[in-house]
């Protein structure tokens, strides 16, 4: 069975993400084609990068790293639940990616993004980042707003129409996900 994580990209006191991230592990949960796990980048209290070799060699030293390497290594794809911070990437996603390298190499990723124009900003930047790691990112993606997903911008209470949407990037995720299991 393929293995999939829900990564949390936002690690803010309060963030909104969290319901966000649960609400697509919910209704991943009904599907019976893959698995999924939740993953909070939060859970690993990364410092800023103090790796003293670039993760592309593959010699990490701290057990933080040691342990996202573990964790990422397990899964054939990715869901990122990404906020837009300053028309870009959060800060705590970004640093999550370069802690390690091989573990995201050839495996397939999709996005849940949200934000006053639906996270779009983030999630382009976010693919030219997934070129570098060797992941590939499938087309189909979820973009909630900050004015119609959210009451008073806080408490997520997601559109209907999102779920098929949902649904259908999870279609090729997985599809993409088992196809390069073969090249793994
Ligand atoms: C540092 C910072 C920058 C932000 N910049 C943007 C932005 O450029 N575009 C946007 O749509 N929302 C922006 N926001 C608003 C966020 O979309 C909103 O705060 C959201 O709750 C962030 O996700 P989180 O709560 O899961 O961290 C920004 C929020 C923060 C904290």
């Amino acid at each position: 069975m393929l293995r999939v994580a829900i990564i949390l990209g936002s690690t803010r006191p309060g963030r909104i993400g969290e319901a966000v991230a649960r609400w697509v592990y919910k209704l991943a949960g009904e599907r019976s084609d893959a698995e999924f796990e939740l993953v909070d980048v939060r859970d690993f209290n990364f410092p800023l990068l103090d790796e003293p070799v670039p993760p592309s060699r593959g010699q990490y030293s701290k057990e933080h790293t040691k342990a996202w390497a573990a964790k990422i290594g397990g899964f054939d794809a990715f869901v990122f639940v990404a906020p837009e911070y300053n028309h870009g990437i959060s800060g705590a996603l970004k640093n999550a990616l370069d802690f390690i390298y091989a573990e995201w190499n050839n495996k397939a990723a999709g996005f849940v993004s949200y934000g006053s124009a639906g996270g779009v900003r983030a999630v382009e930047q976010l693919r030219l980042v997934m070129a570098e790691l060797q992941i590939a990112d499938v087309r189909a993606q979820v973009m909630l707003s900050l004015f119609t997903d959210f009451e008073k911008f806080s408490v997520f209470k997601p559109a209907p129409h999102h779920e098929k949407s949902l649904n259908t990037m999870l279609d090729q995720v997985i599809a993409w996900g088992t196809a390069l299991k073969t090249l793994r």
